[in-house]
């Protein structure tokens, strides 16, 4: 099964990004680590990052019929994009919504997401262990899920 995993804008920095609130880690660590994951747990994963909006809809859209699930930090995103939102409602897989800080004891406006009340469930805080989290949780919805 494939999994699809998006990173929004800034995400790219990672390491080098506000190191106090989203950690140290580069986003080629978490994705390498999410790679070996998914062979541990017979899950293809692909990861993509884009600073642009269109693009992460695009690559959403172009997922339709070919993924399991899909994993999303929609980053500044999150808290702006219907456009996205509206993407994934036209997926049928369950997605799962990641956060590295915790985005409830932030700024009021980052308490606001476009996706949660979509999403099958929200890791938020976890830093880069969230999704290997996500990853796990994945396994086990599609494992459970009927043929
Ligand atoms: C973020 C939280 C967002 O509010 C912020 O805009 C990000 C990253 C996180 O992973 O904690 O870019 O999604």
């Amino acid at each position: 099964p494939k999994i699809l995993v998006i990173h929004g804008p800034n995400l790219n920095m990672l390491g080098k990004r506000e190191p106090e609130i989203y950690g140290s880690m580069t986003l080629d660590e978490i994705n390498k680590g999410l790679k070996e994951l998914g062979d541990q747990l017979n899950l293809e994963v692909e990861t993509f990052q884009s600073n642009h909006e269109g693009a992460i809809v695009d690559k959403i859209q172009k997922a339709f019929g070919k993924c399991r699930s899909v994993i999303i930090n929609p980053a500044a995103y999150t808290h702006t994009s219907i456009a996205i939102r509206d993407a994934l409602l036209l997926l049928d897989v369950p997605i799962i919504e990641i956060h590295l800080s915790n985005i409830y004891k932030r700024e009021v406006f980052r308490h606001k997401s476009f996706v949660s009340d979509i999403a099958a469930a929200q890791l938020t805080g976890f830093g880069h262990m969230g999704y290997k989290m996500a990853l796990k949780a994945v396994a086990e919805i599609i494992n459970h899920a009927a043929p």
